[in-house]
C-alpha cells in the first residue's frame, strides 16, 4: 500500500516515525519547503508544492497512492482544501491528522477572533504592549493597529521588516517552559497575547503563563476543515492504514 503524508508539523513527523520500517506500507512525507530547519524523517520525503489541485491529483495518480494523509498545520488552509479535492478526484481515501484545538479553562480570559483582521481590531484603540505569536505570514494584518507596541516571536527571521512603527522580533522554537514564558511576559510588560488556536503542547506554555498573570489572550479561531475523518493521534492513523490495507484486494 502506498501512502502520501502531507506534513510540516510535529504530528506528521511522529507519524513518519511510526511508518518507518512498516512492511507492506510504502510511504512518502511531503514538505512545503517553507523552513530551513527541516527535520529529515526516517521515510522517503519530497519538498515543494505540487502545483495546485491538478498537480496534486497528477502526483497521486502517477505514484499510485492508495491513501492520502493530511497532517498539515490546522491553519494551512489551502493545502488541506487541495488535498480534499485531489483525493476525491483520484478516488482514494483522505485522512486528516490534526491536533485538538485548545479550549479555554477556568481563569483564562480569551477574546475570540475569527481571523487576523478581527484579532488586530480586538486589541482596541488604546496603545497596548502585545505579544504576537502567530507565525510569519499574517503579521501584515496588524498594520491596521499601529498604535500598539509588538513583541513578535517567530521560529525563523522575517524576510521583510513588518510595517509596524513599534515592534521587536525575537526568535524561538517550542517547546517552551511556563516559567520562561511567564518571565518573558513580565519583563516585557506585556498587556495582551495574540495567538492562533494551533493546539498541541509545544506552544501551550504561553497560555498557561498568561492565565497565571491574568492577561487576556486574543485567540484566532481555526479555519474550517475541508473534509475527511479527523484523527488526533498518529497511532489512530496507523490503525486506519492497517485496516485499509487489510481491505485492499489481494496483490495490492
Ligand atoms: N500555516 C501555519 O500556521 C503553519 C504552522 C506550522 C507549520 N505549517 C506548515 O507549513 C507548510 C505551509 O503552510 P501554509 O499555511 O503556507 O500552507 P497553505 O497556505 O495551506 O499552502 C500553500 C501552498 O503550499 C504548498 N504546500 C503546503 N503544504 C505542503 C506540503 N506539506 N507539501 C507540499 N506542498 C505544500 C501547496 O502548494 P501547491 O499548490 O503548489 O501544491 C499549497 O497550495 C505546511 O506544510 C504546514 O503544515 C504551517
Amino acid at each position: 500500500m502506498r501512502v502520501l503524508v502531507l506534513g510540516g508539523t510535529f504530528e506528521a513527523g511522529k507519524l513518519a516515525d511510526l511508518l518507518a520500517g512498516q512492511s507492506g506500507i510504502s510511504s512518502t512525507l511531503s514538505f512545503a519547503g517553507r523552513t530551513n530547519a527541516l527535520r529529515a524523517p526516517q521515510i522517503p520525503y519530497r519538498i515543494g508544492g505540487f502545483g495546485g489541485v491538478e498537480g496534486l491529483q497528477a502526483y497521486l495518480e502517477a505514484e499510485r497512492i492508495d491513501v492520502l494523509v493530511d497532517a498539515t498545520h490546522p491553519f494551512a488552509e489551502q493545502i488541506s482544501r487541495h488535498a480534499a479535492i485531489a483525493a476525491a478526484r483520484a478516488k482514494i481515501p483522505l485522512v486528516v491528522l490534526s491536533r485538538p484545538a485548545w479550549v479555554a479553562q477556568p481563569g483564562d480570559h480569551w477574546i475570540d477572533a475569527a481571523d487576523m483582521a478581527a484579532a488586530a481590531a480586538a486589541l482596541g484603540r488604546k496603545p497596548r504592549r502585545v505579544f504576537l505569536t502567530i507565525g510569519r505570514l499574517q503579521i501584515g494584518a496588524f498594520a491596521a493597529a499601529p498604535q500598539h507596541s509588538y513583541l513578535i516571536r517567530t521560529i525563523e527571521p522575517l524576510a521583510l521588516s513588518p510595517n509596524l512603527p513599534r515592534h521587536r522580533v525575537i526568535l524561538g522554537r517550542g517547546p517552551f517552559a511556563v516559567e520562561a514564558e511567564e518571565k518573558l511576559l513580565r519583563e516585557e510588560s506585556i498587556d495582551v497575547v495574540v495567538t492562533k488556536n494551533s493546539g498541541g503542547e509545544a506552544a501551550f506554555a504561553k497560555l498557561r503563563a498568561a492565565r497565571q498573570l491574568g492577561l487576556p489572550v486574543v485567540m484566532v479561531a481555526r479555519p474550517r476543515q475541508a473534509s475527511g475523518p479527523v484523527l488526533h493521534d498518529p497511532a489512530e492513523v496507523m490503525a486506519f492504514l492497517h485496516r485499509h490495507r487489510a481491505a485492499l484486494p489481494r496483490g495490492v
